[in-house]
Protein backbone atom coordinates (compact mmCIF):
# COMPACT_ATOMS: atom_id res chain seq x y z
CA UNK A 1 0.00 0.00 0.00
CA UNK A 2 1.54 3.28 -0.77
CA UNK A 3 1.79 5.64 2.06
CA UNK A 4 -0.38 8.69 2.20
CA UNK A 5 0.25 11.83 0.76
CA UNK A 6 0.41 14.76 2.79
CA UNK A 7 -1.70 17.76 1.29
CA UNK A 8 0.42 20.73 1.23
CA UNK A 9 -1.07 24.10 1.98
CA UNK A 10 0.00 27.79 1.24
CA UNK A 11 2.21 28.44 3.94
CA UNK A 12 -0.32 30.12 6.80
CA UNK A 13 0.08 33.76 7.30
CA UNK A 14 -0.20 35.21 11.04
CA UNK A 15 -2.90 36.95 12.00
CA UNK A 16 -2.61 40.21 13.12
CA UNK A 17 -2.45 40.67 17.38
CA UNK A 18 -5.38 42.24 18.06
CA UNK A 19 -6.93 39.62 16.71
CA UNK A 20 -5.37 36.53 18.34
CA UNK A 21 -5.99 38.13 21.07
CA UNK A 22 -9.74 38.14 21.16
CA UNK A 23 -9.29 34.72 19.58
CA UNK A 24 -7.25 33.31 22.78
CA UNK A 25 -10.19 34.79 25.19
CA UNK A 26 -12.17 32.13 23.89
CA UNK A 27 -10.09 29.40 25.14
CA UNK A 28 -11.21 28.26 28.23
CA UNK A 29 -7.27 27.45 29.77
CA UNK A 30 -4.21 29.38 29.84
CA UNK A 31 -2.36 26.24 27.96
CA UNK A 32 -5.09 25.51 25.63
CA UNK A 33 -4.71 27.76 22.40
CA UNK A 34 -6.37 27.21 19.07
CA UNK A 35 -4.01 26.25 16.13
CA UNK A 36 -4.44 29.78 14.22
CA UNK A 37 -2.16 28.83 11.42
CA UNK A 38 -4.77 28.36 8.80
CA UNK A 39 -6.89 31.60 9.31
CA UNK A 40 -6.09 32.86 5.43
CA UNK A 41 -8.31 31.50 2.76
CA UNK A 42 -5.95 28.61 0.47
CA UNK A 43 -8.57 27.80 -1.57
CA UNK A 44 -10.95 30.47 -2.23
CA UNK A 45 -13.89 29.25 -4.19
CA UNK A 46 -13.73 32.43 -5.78
CA UNK A 47 -10.56 31.55 -7.75
CA UNK A 48 -12.60 28.87 -9.19
CA UNK A 49 -15.68 30.53 -9.85
CA UNK A 50 -13.22 32.90 -12.20
CA UNK A 51 -11.82 29.91 -14.07
CA UNK A 52 -13.40 29.92 -17.04
CA UNK A 53 -13.08 26.72 -18.28
CA UNK A 54 -14.42 24.80 -15.01
CA UNK A 55 -17.09 27.51 -14.97
CA UNK A 56 -17.95 26.70 -18.53
CA UNK A 57 -18.25 22.93 -18.08
CA UNK A 58 -20.33 23.74 -14.88
CA UNK A 59 -22.54 25.53 -16.84
CA UNK A 60 -22.71 23.06 -19.97
CA UNK A 61 -23.34 20.01 -17.59
CA UNK A 62 -25.86 22.01 -15.48
CA UNK A 63 -28.19 22.14 -18.63
CA UNK A 64 -28.16 18.64 -18.36
CA UNK A 65 -27.96 17.03 -15.14
CA UNK A 66 -31.12 17.08 -12.88
CA UNK A 67 -30.45 20.25 -10.66
CA UNK A 68 -30.77 18.03 -7.15
CA UNK A 69 -27.66 19.27 -5.58
CA UNK A 70 -26.40 22.32 -4.28
CA UNK A 71 -22.33 22.16 -5.23
CA UNK A 72 -19.41 24.72 -4.47
CA UNK A 73 -18.35 25.63 -7.87
CA UNK A 74 -14.82 23.50 -7.73
CA UNK A 75 -14.92 20.54 -10.02
CA UNK A 76 -12.87 17.45 -9.19
CA UNK A 77 -10.80 15.60 -11.58
CA UNK A 78 -8.35 13.44 -9.59
CA UNK A 79 -8.12 11.45 -6.25
CA UNK A 80 -5.35 9.90 -4.32
CA UNK A 81 -5.19 8.48 -0.79
CA UNK A 82 -7.18 11.34 0.96
CA UNK A 83 -6.62 13.93 -1.32
CA UNK A 84 -9.32 15.65 -3.65
CA UNK A 85 -7.54 17.56 -6.80
CA UNK A 86 -9.72 19.94 -8.77
CA UNK A 87 -9.35 21.66 -12.20
CA UNK A 88 -6.91 24.26 -10.82
CA UNK A 89 -4.87 21.29 -9.41
CA UNK A 90 -5.38 22.48 -5.61
CA UNK A 91 -5.30 19.45 -3.37
CA UNK A 92 -8.05 18.93 -0.88
CA UNK A 93 -7.48 17.24 2.35
CA UNK A 94 -10.87 14.63 2.25
CA UNK A 95 -12.48 14.42 5.69
CA UNK A 96 -15.57 13.10 3.49
CA UNK A 97 -14.21 10.18 1.68
CA UNK A 98 -17.04 10.56 -0.61
CA UNK A 99 -20.12 10.14 2.42
CA UNK A 100 -17.82 7.31 4.15
CA UNK A 101 -17.76 5.18 1.53
CA UNK A 102 -13.76 5.47 0.29
CA UNK A 103 -12.34 3.17 3.38
CA UNK A 104 -9.22 2.74 2.01
CA UNK A 105 -9.10 6.37 -0.17
CA UNK A 106 -8.85 7.45 -3.21
CA UNK A 107 -7.38 5.53 -6.15
CA UNK A 108 -6.28 2.57 -4.06
CA UNK A 109 -3.85 -0.10 -6.01
CA UNK A 110 -5.14 -2.72 -5.06
CA UNK A 111 -8.45 -2.22 -5.60
CA UNK A 112 -7.27 -1.03 -8.80
CA UNK A 113 -5.51 -3.79 -9.49
CA UNK A 114 -8.75 -6.14 -8.72
CA UNK A 115 -10.91 -3.82 -10.85
CA UNK A 116 -8.53 -4.20 -13.73
CA UNK A 117 -8.25 -8.04 -13.85
CA UNK A 118 -11.84 -8.56 -13.06
CA UNK A 119 -13.01 -6.70 -15.48
CA UNK A 120 -10.82 -8.27 -17.94
CA UNK A 121 -11.99 -11.03 -16.63
CA UNK A 122 -16.14 -10.90 -16.52
CA UNK A 123 -18.09 -7.91 -15.29
CA UNK A 124 -21.42 -9.09 -15.29
CA UNK A 125 -23.14 -12.04 -16.26
CA UNK A 126 -26.84 -11.65 -14.01
CA UNK A 127 -28.00 -13.49 -11.32
CA UNK A 128 -29.29 -16.12 -13.97
CA UNK A 129 -25.69 -18.06 -13.24
CA UNK A 130 -23.46 -18.22 -10.61
CA UNK A 131 -20.59 -16.41 -10.27
CA UNK A 132 -17.11 -16.84 -8.52
CA UNK A 133 -17.41 -13.67 -6.18
CA UNK A 134 -20.51 -13.05 -4.88
CA UNK A 135 -20.96 -16.38 -2.90
CA UNK A 136 -17.35 -15.81 -1.80
CA UNK A 137 -17.66 -11.97 0.05
CA UNK A 138 -21.05 -13.22 1.14
CA UNK A 139 -19.11 -16.07 2.95
CA UNK A 140 -16.76 -13.36 3.98
CA UNK A 141 -19.33 -10.93 5.35
CA UNK A 142 -20.80 -13.90 7.18
CA UNK A 143 -17.84 -15.30 8.60
CA UNK A 144 -15.86 -11.98 9.62
CA UNK A 145 -19.40 -11.42 11.55
CA UNK A 146 -19.34 -14.51 13.15
CA UNK A 147 -15.36 -13.76 14.34
CA UNK A 148 -16.58 -10.09 15.17
CA UNK A 149 -19.39 -10.05 17.00
CA UNK A 150 -22.64 -9.18 15.32
CA UNK A 151 -26.46 -10.31 14.07
CA UNK A 152 -26.74 -12.57 16.82
CA UNK A 153 -22.99 -13.83 17.05
CA UNK A 154 -20.48 -12.93 19.84
CA UNK A 155 -17.04 -12.49 18.89
CA UNK A 156 -15.45 -15.90 18.00
CA UNK A 157 -19.27 -17.58 16.50
CA UNK A 158 -21.09 -18.47 19.38
CA UNK A 159 -24.87 -18.40 18.14
CA UNK A 160 -28.60 -19.38 18.89
CA UNK A 161 -28.51 -19.02 15.05
CA UNK A 162 -27.66 -21.70 12.54
CA UNK A 163 -26.08 -19.36 9.93
CA UNK A 164 -26.81 -16.05 8.44
CA UNK A 165 -27.09 -15.38 4.61
CA UNK A 166 -26.74 -12.56 2.27
CA UNK A 167 -28.43 -10.56 -0.45
CA UNK A 168 -26.68 -8.03 -2.65
CA UNK A 169 -27.91 -5.05 -3.95
CA UNK A 170 -26.44 -2.04 -5.60
CA UNK A 171 -26.82 0.68 -2.77
CA UNK A 172 -27.89 1.97 0.82
CA UNK A 173 -31.03 2.82 -0.22
CA UNK A 174 -32.26 -0.77 -2.27
CA UNK A 175 -30.56 -2.49 0.49
CA UNK A 176 -32.99 -0.91 2.82
CA UNK A 177 -36.00 -1.06 0.96
CA UNK A 178 -34.82 -5.21 0.27
CA UNK A 179 -34.87 -5.29 4.35
CA UNK A 180 -37.88 -3.76 4.62
CA UNK A 181 -39.61 -6.38 2.10
CA UNK A 182 -38.00 -9.16 4.21
CA UNK A 183 -39.52 -7.80 7.50
CA UNK A 184 -42.88 -7.96 5.82
CA UNK A 185 -42.58 -11.18 3.98
CA UNK A 186 -41.47 -12.36 7.41
CA UNK A 187 -44.71 -10.36 9.45
CA UNK A 188 -46.86 -12.58 7.24
CA UNK A 189 -45.77 -16.01 7.86
CA UNK A 190 -45.45 -15.30 11.04
CA UNK A 191 -48.49 -13.56 11.76
CA UNK A 192 -50.32 -13.17 8.97
CA UNK A 193 -51.91 -9.85 6.60
CA UNK A 194 -51.92 -7.58 9.60
CA UNK A 195 -48.60 -8.10 10.86
CA UNK A 196 -46.94 -5.33 8.44
CA UNK A 197 -46.41 -2.26 10.66
CA UNK A 198 -43.07 -0.62 10.49
CA UNK A 199 -41.36 1.39 13.05
CA UNK A 200 -38.26 4.00 12.84
CA UNK A 201 -37.24 6.60 14.44
CA UNK A 202 -36.65 10.67 14.69
CA UNK A 203 -33.31 11.79 12.70
CA UNK A 204 -32.87 8.69 10.95
CA UNK A 205 -31.99 8.41 7.30
CA UNK A 206 -32.30 5.15 5.55
CA UNK A 207 -32.35 6.44 1.85
CA UNK A 208 -34.89 8.01 -0.91
CA UNK A 209 -36.92 5.54 -2.29
CA UNK A 210 -40.77 5.20 -1.47
CA UNK A 211 -39.79 2.64 1.23
CA UNK A 212 -36.58 4.39 2.56
CA UNK A 213 -38.15 7.35 2.50
CA UNK A 214 -40.89 6.56 4.36
CA UNK A 215 -38.84 5.07 6.98
CA UNK A 216 -36.90 8.81 7.15
CA UNK A 217 -38.46 11.11 8.92
CA UNK A 218 -37.20 14.15 7.67
CA UNK A 219 -40.37 16.59 6.14
CA UNK A 220 -37.60 18.22 3.59
CA UNK A 221 -36.87 14.54 1.73
CA UNK A 222 -40.70 13.61 2.57
CA UNK A 223 -43.09 16.51 1.91
CA UNK A 224 -42.91 16.91 -1.63
CA UNK A 225 -43.22 13.07 -2.32
CA UNK A 226 -46.48 12.17 -0.08
CA UNK A 227 -48.34 10.57 0.49
CA UNK A 228 -45.64 7.94 1.55
CA UNK A 229 -46.88 4.06 2.16
CA UNK A 230 -48.37 3.91 5.21
CA UNK A 231 -48.41 1.72 8.30
CA UNK A 232 -45.13 3.60 9.36
CA UNK A 233 -44.57 4.90 13.16
CA UNK A 234 -41.83 6.79 14.02
CA UNK A 235 -40.50 6.83 17.77
CA UNK A 236 -38.01 9.14 19.60
CA UNK A 237 -34.46 8.01 18.96
CA UNK A 238 -32.88 7.06 22.59
CA UNK A 239 -36.42 7.22 24.50
CA UNK A 240 -36.39 4.48 27.09
CA UNK A 241 -39.75 5.28 28.15
CA UNK A 242 -41.13 1.69 28.69
CA UNK A 243 -44.72 2.89 27.92
CA UNK A 244 -43.96 4.96 25.09
CA UNK A 245 -42.00 1.68 23.31
CA UNK A 246 -44.72 -0.26 23.58
CA UNK A 247 -46.87 1.51 22.19
CA UNK A 248 -44.96 2.08 19.48
CA UNK A 249 -44.06 -1.14 18.58
CA UNK A 250 -47.05 -3.56 18.73
CA UNK A 251 -48.72 -6.90 17.77
CA UNK A 252 -49.13 -5.43 13.81
CA UNK A 253 -45.67 -4.44 13.73
CA UNK A 254 -43.28 -6.52 11.46
CA UNK A 255 -40.59 -4.44 11.20
CA UNK A 256 -38.26 -1.98 13.23
CA UNK A 257 -34.65 -0.05 11.84
CA UNK A 258 -33.08 2.27 12.80
CA UNK A 259 -28.87 2.76 13.02
CA UNK A 260 -27.17 2.32 15.75
CA UNK A 261 -24.75 5.54 15.36
CA UNK A 262 -27.18 8.00 13.16
CA UNK A 263 -25.19 9.60 10.16
CA UNK A 264 -27.19 11.94 8.27
CA UNK A 265 -29.25 12.80 11.25
CA UNK A 266 -26.44 14.49 13.52
CA UNK A 267 -23.54 11.54 14.69
CA UNK A 268 -25.99 10.30 17.42
CA UNK A 269 -25.07 6.72 19.10
CA UNK A 270 -27.82 4.68 19.87
CA UNK A 271 -27.70 4.44 24.09
CA UNK A 272 -27.49 1.19 24.88
CA UNK A 273 -30.53 0.88 26.94
CA UNK A 274 -32.36 2.20 24.21
CA UNK A 275 -31.47 -0.54 21.72
CA UNK A 276 -31.94 -3.17 24.44
CA UNK A 277 -35.45 -1.94 25.39
CA UNK A 278 -36.49 -1.61 21.52
CA UNK A 279 -34.98 -4.79 20.80
CA UNK A 280 -36.83 -6.76 23.68
CA UNK A 281 -40.11 -5.86 22.38
CA UNK A 282 -39.24 -6.14 18.92
CA UNK A 283 -38.96 -9.66 20.54
CA UNK A 284 -41.92 -10.18 22.19
CA UNK A 285 -44.37 -9.09 19.15
CA UNK A 286 -42.27 -11.18 16.91
CA UNK A 287 -41.13 -8.34 14.64
CA UNK A 288 -37.58 -8.30 13.01
CA UNK A 289 -35.22 -5.88 13.96
CA UNK A 290 -33.05 -4.25 10.99
CA UNK A 291 -29.70 -2.16 11.76
CA UNK A 292 -29.23 -0.01 9.02
CA UNK A 293 -24.93 -0.25 9.19
CA UNK A 294 -24.63 1.89 5.89
CA UNK A 295 -22.76 4.56 7.44
CA UNK A 296 -21.61 3.17 10.50
CA UNK A 297 -20.66 -0.39 9.92
CA UNK A 298 -17.80 -2.35 7.75
CA UNK A 299 -15.33 -0.99 10.73
CA UNK A 300 -16.21 2.58 10.81
CA UNK A 301 -16.81 3.06 14.08
CA UNK A 302 -13.52 0.69 15.29
CA UNK A 303 -15.31 -2.68 15.97
CA UNK A 304 -16.90 -4.50 12.42
CA UNK A 305 -20.59 -3.68 13.40
CA UNK A 306 -21.21 -0.40 15.14
CA UNK A 307 -23.60 -3.01 17.18
CA UNK A 308 -20.58 -5.49 17.26
CA UNK A 309 -19.61 -5.49 21.26
CA UNK A 310 -23.45 -4.91 22.20
CA UNK A 311 -25.06 -7.62 24.00
CA UNK A 312 -26.00 -10.05 22.20
CA UNK A 313 -30.06 -9.35 22.79
CA UNK A 314 -29.08 -5.97 21.16
CA UNK A 315 -28.38 -7.92 18.50
CA UNK A 316 -30.56 -6.89 15.18
CA UNK A 317 -31.85 -9.85 12.62
CA UNK A 318 -30.99 -7.97 9.69
CA UNK A 319 -28.12 -5.94 9.08
CA UNK A 320 -28.28 -3.63 5.60
CA UNK A 321 -24.73 -2.20 4.44
CA UNK A 322 -23.12 -0.40 1.31
CA UNK A 323 -21.13 2.52 1.11
CA UNK A 324 -17.59 1.24 1.83
CA UNK A 325 -18.13 -2.53 1.21
CA UNK A 326 -16.62 -1.99 -2.51
CA UNK A 327 -14.80 1.26 -1.96
CA UNK A 328 -16.73 3.67 -4.34
CA UNK A 329 -17.77 0.82 -6.61
CA UNK A 330 -21.67 0.90 -6.04
CA UNK A 331 -22.51 -2.44 -3.90
CA UNK A 332 -25.18 -2.53 -1.28
CA UNK A 333 -25.94 -6.01 0.87
CA UNK A 334 -28.91 -6.83 3.27
CA UNK A 335 -27.65 -10.01 5.96
CA UNK A 336 -30.15 -11.70 7.00
CA UNK A 337 -30.53 -14.71 10.18
CA UNK A 338 -31.71 -17.40 9.07
CA UNK A 339 -34.84 -17.05 10.77
CA UNK A 340 -35.76 -14.13 8.12
CA UNK A 341 -34.11 -16.21 5.31
CA UNK A 342 -36.37 -19.07 5.52
CA UNK A 343 -39.14 -16.70 4.97
CA UNK A 344 -37.52 -15.62 1.23
CA UNK A 345 -37.98 -17.96 -1.58
CA UNK A 346 -36.63 -17.64 -5.30
CA UNK A 347 -38.67 -15.28 -7.43
CA UNK A 348 -39.91 -12.94 -4.23
CA UNK A 349 -36.99 -9.97 -4.84
CA UNK A 350 -34.05 -9.65 -7.64
CA UNK A 351 -31.84 -7.40 -8.66
CA UNK A 352 -30.11 -7.35 -12.39
CA UNK A 353 -26.70 -6.04 -11.14
CA UNK A 354 -26.75 -6.87 -7.44
CA UNK A 355 -23.69 -9.36 -6.62
CA UNK A 356 -22.32 -8.98 -10.06
CA UNK A 357 -18.76 -10.53 -9.96
CA UNK A 358 -16.84 -7.07 -10.46
CA UNK A 359 -18.54 -5.40 -7.23
CA UNK A 360 -18.34 -8.45 -5.26
CA UNK A 361 -14.41 -9.56 -6.47
CA UNK A 362 -13.44 -5.74 -5.05
CA UNK A 363 -15.88 -6.32 -1.89
CA UNK A 364 -13.45 -9.34 -1.13
CA UNK A 365 -10.50 -7.20 -1.41
CA UNK A 366 -12.15 -4.72 0.34
CA UNK A 367 -13.02 -6.96 3.37
CA UNK A 368 -9.89 -8.66 3.59
CA UNK A 369 -7.97 -5.70 4.38
CA UNK A 370 -10.52 -4.12 6.35
CA UNK A 371 -10.17 -7.25 8.29
CA UNK A 372 -6.38 -7.47 8.40
CA UNK A 373 -5.45 -7.35 12.30
CA UNK A 374 -2.46 -4.84 12.04
CA UNK A 375 -5.12 -2.62 10.12
CA UNK A 376 -7.12 -2.39 12.98
CA UNK A 377 -4.53 -1.85 15.44
CA UNK A 378 -3.48 1.19 13.27
CA UNK A 379 -7.35 1.84 13.04
CA UNK A 380 -7.83 1.97 16.37
CA UNK A 381 -4.64 4.23 17.06
CA UNK A 382 -5.55 7.18 14.43
CA UNK A 383 -9.58 7.06 16.00
CA UNK A 384 -7.61 7.54 19.56
CA UNK A 385 -5.23 10.46 18.24
CA UNK A 386 -8.46 11.85 16.63
CA UNK A 387 -10.63 11.96 19.59
CA UNK A 388 -7.57 13.38 21.83
CA UNK A 389 -7.45 16.24 18.99
CA UNK A 390 -11.31 16.45 19.18
CA UNK A 391 -11.57 16.81 22.68
CA UNK A 392 -9.64 20.49 22.36
CA UNK A 393 -12.49 21.90 20.40
CA UNK A 394 -15.63 22.40 23.02
CA UNK A 395 -12.93 23.48 25.14
CA UNK A 396 -11.33 26.04 23.19
CA UNK A 397 -14.58 27.25 22.08
CA UNK A 398 -17.02 26.29 24.37
CA UNK A 399 -19.43 29.31 23.13
CA UNK A 400 -19.55 27.83 19.71
CA UNK A 401 -19.41 23.96 20.11
CA UNK A 402 -21.48 21.32 22.07
CA UNK A 403 -19.63 19.87 25.12
CA UNK A 404 -20.39 16.46 24.08
CA UNK A 405 -18.61 14.64 21.29
CA UNK A 406 -20.62 12.38 18.94
CA UNK A 407 -19.83 9.25 17.30
CA UNK A 408 -17.00 6.67 17.54
CA UNK A 409 -14.12 5.67 15.86
CA UNK A 410 -13.71 6.86 12.65
CA UNK A 411 -17.38 8.12 12.62
CA UNK A 412 -17.36 11.60 14.95
CA UNK A 413 -18.98 14.87 14.78
CA UNK A 414 -18.91 18.13 16.72
CA UNK A 415 -22.56 20.16 17.76
CA UNK A 416 -22.50 23.53 17.44
CA UNK A 417 -24.54 25.74 19.66
CA UNK A 418 -25.66 28.10 16.48
CA UNK A 419 -27.33 25.81 14.17
CA UNK A 420 -26.23 28.26 10.98
CA UNK A 421 -22.37 27.12 12.32
CA UNK A 422 -21.85 24.00 10.82
CA UNK A 423 -22.31 24.62 6.83
CA UNK A 424 -20.05 27.85 7.46
CA UNK A 425 -17.50 25.60 8.89
CA UNK A 426 -17.93 23.63 5.99
CA UNK A 427 -17.14 26.51 3.68
CA UNK A 428 -14.52 27.75 5.69
CA UNK A 429 -12.52 24.51 6.13
CA UNK A 430 -12.69 23.63 2.47
CA UNK A 431 -11.83 27.22 1.47
CA UNK A 432 -8.29 26.14 3.06
CA UNK A 433 -8.03 22.65 1.60
CA UNK A 434 -9.88 20.51 4.11
CA UNK A 435 -13.18 18.62 3.02
CA UNK A 436 -16.15 18.16 6.16
CA UNK A 437 -19.59 17.42 5.77
CA UNK A 438 -22.82 18.73 7.67
CA UNK A 439 -24.70 15.82 9.68
CA UNK A 440 -28.10 16.65 11.03
CA UNK A 441 -28.94 20.31 11.62
CA UNK A 442 -26.58 21.16 14.25
CA UNK A 443 -23.33 19.06 13.30
CA UNK A 444 -20.38 18.73 11.99
CA UNK A 445 -18.95 15.37 10.66
CA UNK A 446 -15.24 13.77 10.52
CA UNK A 447 -15.99 10.78 8.24
CA UNK A 448 -11.99 10.56 6.69
CA UNK A 449 -10.51 6.99 4.88
CA UNK A 450 -9.94 4.88 7.88
CA UNK A 451 -6.27 4.97 5.83
CA UNK A 452 -5.79 8.37 7.28
CA UNK A 453 -3.00 9.30 8.87
CA UNK A 454 -2.07 11.51 12.35
CA UNK A 455 -0.02 13.88 10.45
CA UNK A 456 -3.75 14.56 8.22
CA UNK A 457 -5.59 14.54 11.45
CA UNK A 458 -3.39 17.50 12.46
CA UNK A 459 -4.00 19.41 9.48
CA UNK A 460 -7.67 19.03 9.34
CA UNK A 461 -7.92 19.83 13.23
CA UNK A 462 -5.55 22.65 12.56
CA UNK A 463 -7.77 23.81 9.84
CA UNK A 464 -11.10 23.29 11.92
CA UNK A 465 -9.26 24.92 15.06
CA UNK A 466 -8.25 28.07 12.58
CA UNK A 467 -12.14 28.14 11.10
CA UNK A 468 -13.93 28.35 14.66
CA UNK A 469 -11.69 30.59 15.77
CA UNK A 470 -12.41 32.59 13.43
CA UNK A 471 -16.45 31.60 13.85
CA UNK A 472 -16.18 32.56 17.60
CA UNK A 473 -14.59 36.35 16.64
CA UNK A 474 -18.17 36.71 14.68
CA UNK A 475 -17.14 35.46 11.34
CA UNK A 476 -14.62 36.39 8.60
CA UNK A 477 -13.69 40.19 7.67
CA UNK A 478 -14.34 41.22 3.99
C1 LIG B 1 -27.45 5.26 7.23
C2 LIG B 1 -27.75 5.36 5.77
N1 LIG B 1 -28.69 4.59 5.23
C3 LIG B 1 -28.99 4.64 3.92
C4 LIG B 1 -28.33 5.49 3.07
C5 LIG B 1 -28.66 5.51 1.62
O1 LIG B 1 -27.61 4.90 0.91
P1 LIG B 1 -27.40 5.19 -0.64
O2 LIG B 1 -27.14 6.65 -0.79
O3 LIG B 1 -26.23 4.32 -1.03
O4 LIG B 1 -28.62 4.78 -1.35
C6 LIG B 1 -27.34 6.33 3.59
C7 LIG B 1 -26.66 7.30 2.72
O5 LIG B 1 -26.08 8.27 3.13
C8 LIG B 1 -27.04 6.27 4.96
O6 LIG B 1 -26.10 7.04 5.52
Amino acid sequence: MSAPTLIRLARPRAINPLRQSLIRSYATSSELKPNLSYTKPTHPDSTASSHSATQNTITDHSQYLLNTYVRPPILITHGKGLILTDTLKRDYLDFTAGIAVTALGHSDEGINAVINEQSQKLSHASNIYWNEHAGELAKSLVENTKKFGGLGFTQGGTTSDANAKVFFSNSGTEANEGALKFARAHGKVTGGEGKSGIVCFTNAFHGRSMGALSVTPNPKYQAPFAPLIPNVKVGKYNETSQEAIDALIDKDTCGVILEPIQGEGGVEQGDIEFLKMVAKRVREVGAVLIYDEIQCGLFRSGTMWAHSEFPIEAHPDIITMAKPLSNGFPIGAIMVRSKVAQTITPGMHGTTFGGQPLATAIGVHVLQRLSDPSFLASLKEKSEYLSTKMERLPKLFPSVIQEKLRGRGLIRGIGFRDTSKPSELVRLARERGVLLLTAGSDAVRFVPALTVSEEQIDQALGVVESCLSIIAEGGERA
